[in-house]
């Protein structure tokens, strides 16, 4: 039986209060653990808030959506993967396609992030995509394999073991139109053989990109499609419960 990874990506919303309440709330829906694994990725400041109000729930990941690559330093704004941690993070969002176009982050970064994640030993999910213009070029696998290969640069296969990628086409994230569960497993194919080739051939790779309860079944369907990669239906708590609950009859 598959384990597949449902994470939700919470992005600049729910302050720690709110976290909270949405905690509770989830926790009435989603009583006792399903046969899957569930993650959330609030805003740094609200990782206390979650990893507290699960502790007795200790299978439902937390993660940091961001993370600079130095442990500690004078740089303003940023959180280290230390800092994460010791708010109750064991998990880390790398290269989100949103750090990546509207921050500006580069491969380069992302790589140094990612290594930092992993020598801290917290799980990666980095996050792949092509552009739509990249997409129409027929550019798509070229650009996935080179985000890829740029952020694992320098990794041995010994450090992949807990590694997560996420492919999510940044054409279909927050924009309502998912890629088909056929489009998803075509990249998610040449992902894997890369990642095999990489010495990875275990890593999980999430689908992401306006993912809901409606169109869920459908990618998780696909046996290339480990899990799922949600922000903006991941923002209610029944929505989200609902979301997790299709996985209970896939195996
Ligand atoms: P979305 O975002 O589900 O709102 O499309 C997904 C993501 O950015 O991880």
């Amino acid at each position: 039986m598959r384990t597949l990874l449902f994470a939700a990506n919470w992005k600049m919303h729910t302050g720690p209060r709110a976290a909270r309440e949405f905690i509770a709330a989830y926790r009435l829906d989603r009583p006792t653990d399903g046969p899957h694994q569930v993650a959330f990725f609030p805003p740094a400041v609200s990782i206390e808030a979650v990893a507290q109000a699960l502790t007795d729930r200790p299978a439902i990941g937390v993660g940091v959506q961001n993370v600079h690559w130095e442990p500690k330093g004078a740089y303003t704004g940023a959180v280290s993967v230390p800092l994460a941690a010791e708010a109750g993070a064991t998990m880390a969002l790398i290269g989100h396609s949103e750090r990546r176009h509207v921050f500006g982050e580069t491969e380069e970064q992302g790589a140094r992030k990612l290594r930092a994640v992993v020598e801290a030993g917290l799980t990666p999910v980095l996050c792949v995509g092509e552009l739509l213009e990249e997409r129409e070029r027929g550019e798509t696998e070229a650009v996935v394999l080179r985000q890829l290969h740029a952020a694992l640069a320098g990794l041995e296969s010994a450090q992949l073991g807990s590694l997560v990628v996420a492919y999510e086409p940044v054409w279909a994230i927050g924009t309502g139109r998912n890629a088909t569960p056929e489009d998803a497993a075509a990249v998610h194919a040449v992902l894997r053989t890369a990642l095999r080739e990489l010495g990875a051939p275990e890593t999980r790779i999430l689908y992401g990109g306006s993912v809901n309860a409606g169109n869920v079944a459908s990618l998780l369907a696909r046996d290339e499609v480990d899990g799922v990669l949600v922000g903006g239906a991941s923002l209610d708590p029944a929505a989200w419960a609902a979301i997790v609950a299709r996985g209970d009859t896939i195996h």
